[in-house]
């Protein structure tokens, strides 16, 4: 390549990597994640009436709803990104699924984010799945902008949902609106950063809705828009000026501050700020740590990870879809790639982008960017594709499971076909399995009863194995290193009944009780446990 069209390419790459911005949004199941996503790629245009982001509401519901929802997805929509375009930046949203018992994906979706919007009803402040997710988010140092949702509704007192989330999150809380009236009389938001009141016209569910904004507070028209709730702001901004630390950028892309919103996602109140301020306040794609350097984005050379596996996107044919995060350099339809865990370099020609619901090839990607690769179960989680170089992407984590069930057979001589299946399924990453050192049981263990659902019909559906699932007692897992002195082999042969190995061959306790694994560790210095495990590629 020439220096002037390699030059050409850099300004390009870094054009490019200036407009990104890839975030998901975390929230308690119901506090209005799918409402605030569908109001996004209205503002996007990515659609042009709400209610089309999918068929949400049964997926908490029976698990047979949820299943054929899935499967509806598998054949039409891939909603694990949506890319829309507002202001001139390119937003790619990362979807993370709504179920608790899918949580481990969603914890590993934000390794591949560089910002998290929460989302958190206002009538309840902070709930048990927003708290589990920002303990990632804080290890991981990503930064946080929150939206205090349904002000519409009966909710909490402003300063006391601040007050919950500093205590709950341990995170400094910046509000940047603040409500003007709650529940039946909330009306809109007080910009805290220009000072103008914002008003909104409820519209017509699943449309755009008008918007006033007034500059000055001590006019007419404030007076007789906020009426009694005057006061009220002028009192309680007042108070916030003295209580509340100002922004501070530095602590913000830390993760330790978060800029709050007040609104309403169902009747667009309050959306457009915060949309607005997150293009302003969010990081474009961040250096990424692989085993031995930093990845920075502006490196020439493509690199990226694996984050997430789909299978059935297409219901033609049994393929999944490995989610890469592009984490440097330019993306060109039909260059070669390292698969570097399996050495072999590969033309890839079919990778897919996402426009909110649909589909297509993608011809060029950039760092912030994801691409689908579509396979037949070569590609794993956590897995690096580069352009020759040796690198493993870390921090992709795996959790250890609390439910555990042995799978019972019910054709002994599909044994080939079980263990194809399980092993396929749970390279996925929503379960895990798991096999004793000494024995031939398949354990699964999940972080909710839904997989076992999901993987017995999978089984059935897709590999013709009719299996069961029976409950053990099991409830611990923790993952084992040994220091050099420990003979595992000695090891191995005292505790044989506590110990398994992993579907990457990681030697793990699955016990009954913490008591019984922590007594194993007492008793054998050089043995530690951990309840998360990074996946690698080995
Ligand atoms: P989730 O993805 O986080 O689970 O939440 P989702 O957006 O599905 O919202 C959960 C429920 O809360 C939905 O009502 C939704 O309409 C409602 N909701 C979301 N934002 C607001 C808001 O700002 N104000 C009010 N009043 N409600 C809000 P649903 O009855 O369960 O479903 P649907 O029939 O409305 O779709």
């Amino acid at each position: 390549m020439t220096t002037d069209s390699s030059s050409a390419e850099q300004a390009e790459l870094h054009r490019e990597i200036a407009r990104r911005r890839t975030f998901a949004i975390i929230s308690h199941p119901d506090a209005g994640k799918t409402t605030m996503t569908e109001k996004l790629l209205l503002f996007g245009g990515a659609i042009h009436l709400a209610g089309a982001v999918k068929a949400k509401k049964n997926q908490k519901s029976a698990t047979s709803d949820w299943m054929s929802i899935e499967r509806e997805r598998g054949i039409s929509v891939s909603t694990a990104v949506m890319t829309f375009e507002y202001r001139g930046l390119q937003l790619n949203l990362l979807d993370t699924p709504g179920h608790n018992d899918f949580s481990e994906d969603t914890f590993r979706t934000l390794t591949a984010v560089d910002a998290v919007l929460m989302v958190i009803d206002a009538s309840k402040g902070v709930e048990t799945q927003t708290r589990k997710l920002l303990e990632v988010c804080r290890l991981k140092r990503t930064p946080v902008i929150t939206f205090m949702n349904k002000m519409d509704l009966e909710s909490m007192d402003p300063l006391d949902l601040l007050d919950n989330l500093e205590k709950e999150l341990h995170m400094v809380c910046t509000p940047v609106t603040w409500p003007i009236g709650k529940g039946k009389e909330f009306q809109g938001v007080y910009d805290l950063r220009d000072h103008t009141l914002n008003f909104y016209m409820a519209a017509e569910r699943g449309h755009k809705n008008e918007r006033e904004v007034i500059g000055d507070l001590n006019s007419e028209r404030a007076r007789s828009m906020v009426g009694k709730h005057l006061q009220q702001i002028t009192e309680e901004t007042e108070l916030l000026a003295g209580a509340c630390e100002p922004y501070d950028e530095k602590r913000f892309l830390r993760g330790q501050q978060t800029p709050v919103f007040f609104g309403s996602a169902l009747n667009n109140f309050g959306v457009k700020e915060l949309l607005d301020c997150f293009c302003d306040l969010a990081p474009g794609p961040q250096p990424r740590e692989t085993v031995l350097r930093v990845v920075d984005p502006e490196e020439p050379k493509f690199s990226g990870f694996v984050f997430k596996i789909q299978a059935n996107m297409d219901k033609n044919h049994r393929d999944r879809m490995a989610f890469v995060r592009v984490c440097s350099g330019i993306f060109r339809r039909g260059m070669t790639l390292r698969h570097v865990r399996t050495g072999k370099d590969i033309a890839v020609r079919n990778a897919m982008t996402f426009l909110a619901r649909d589909r297509s090839i993608v011809d060029e990607a950039y760092p912030g960017d994801i691409i689908g690769i579509p396979n037949h179960g070569t590609i794993r989680i956590a897995d690096t594709f580069s352009e020759g170089e040796v690198l493993q992407f870390t921090g992709i984590p795996s959790f250890a499971p609390e439910l555990f069930r042995r799978v019972r057979l019910k054709d002994p001589m599909r044994q080939k076909q079980l263990a194809k299946g399980l092993t396929e399924v749970c390279e996925e990453g929503t379960a895990q399995l798991f096999r004793p050192v000494i024995g031939s049981d398949w354990i699964v263990g999940a972080v909710g009863p839904l997989q076992f659902d999901v993987i017995e019909t999978r089984l059935r559906d897709e590999y013709s194995v009719d299996a069961a699932f029976e409950g053990l007692s099991l409830s611990v897992c923790r993952w084992v290193s040994l220091d050099a002195a420990v003979n595992r082999r000695t090891f191995e042969d005292a505790y044989a009944r506590d110990l398994f190995t992993d579907g990457q061959g990681n030697l793990c306790l699955l016990t009954e009780t913490r008591f019984r694994a922590d007594y194993i560790a007492d008793r054998n210095p050089g043995v530690k446990l951990h309840t998360t495990i990074e996946l690698h590629a080995n």
